[in-house]
């Protein structure tokens, strides 16, 4: 394998020194975009998001994160030692569908697999994904409580208003990608983190 030309992953780390997140970042912020702008998402950020437009995102959320859920838990074994445990979020999402009076699966095409990582790098790439969308979900979070569904939150919105992770979870997890040092195993993490990104495209818009 070639080394990577970048600087030992063991020094203490400054955000700066993220290398590894700043090529994931590159490789999948066009993505992003269509996410936060493009897709049934982005109308969660709306203050007159209505009823419709939430449960029609929730429905299509949940049956993502089933598909997310089940390709990281069937690849735990390439959790890299001292990165915390994926925390499977489907439980939330079904809870909050109940409370909507739908439940999975979904009437529209929820057919596309996901095939759990194979590699430390192609898991980590997914977790990135995963992980980092808890920063988007803290930005839905706020909005949705300024909004007109804000009073109804507290029984249909489990996922955003209960389900959190402790502040430090996504530095830890930023530390972890930096062990990845080669550059084959940095290209599986771009390569699943696309995919994974592109998965959730597939079900939000
Ligand atoms: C309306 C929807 C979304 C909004 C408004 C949004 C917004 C944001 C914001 C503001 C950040 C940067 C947070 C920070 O640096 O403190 C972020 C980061 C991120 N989001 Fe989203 N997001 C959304 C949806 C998603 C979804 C659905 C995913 C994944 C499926 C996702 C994946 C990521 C990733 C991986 C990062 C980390 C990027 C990095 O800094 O390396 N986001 N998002």
């Amino acid at each position: 394998m070639t080394r990577k030309s970048f600087s030992s992953p063991d020094k203490s780390l400054s955000t700066d020194d993220y290398k590894v997140r700043q090529l994931l970042q590159a490789g999948t912020s066009r993505l992003h975009s269509k996410l936060d702008k493009f897709s049934k998402l982005s109308l969660l950020i709306q203050p007159d998001c209505n009823l419709h437009q939430y449960t029609d995102a929730m429905c299509r959320l949940a049956q993502a994160y089933k598909l997310l859920d089940q390709a990281l838990w069937a690849a735990t074994s390439y959790n890299p030692k001292g990165l915390f445990e994926y925390q499977p979020r489907s439980s939330w999402l079904e809870r909050d569908l109940i409370a909507l009076g739908k439940k999975l699966p979904m009437d529209f095409d929820a057919t596309l697999p996901l095939p759990p990582p194979s590699s430390t790098g192609s898991y980590l790439g997914m977790r990135y994904v995963a992980e980092g969308a808890q920063l988007g979900g803290q930005v839905i979070t706020k909005k949705l409580l300024s909004s007109d569904l804000a009073s109804q939150l507290d029984t249909i919105g489990s996922f955003w208003t209960d389900f959190s992770q402790p502040a430090n979870q996504w530095p830890a997890f930023l530390d972890s990608l930096e062990q990845l040092q080669y550059r084959k195993e940095i290209a599986h993490a771009i390569r699943s983190a696309r995919v994974t990104f592109k998965h959730f495209i597939h079900y939000m818009t």
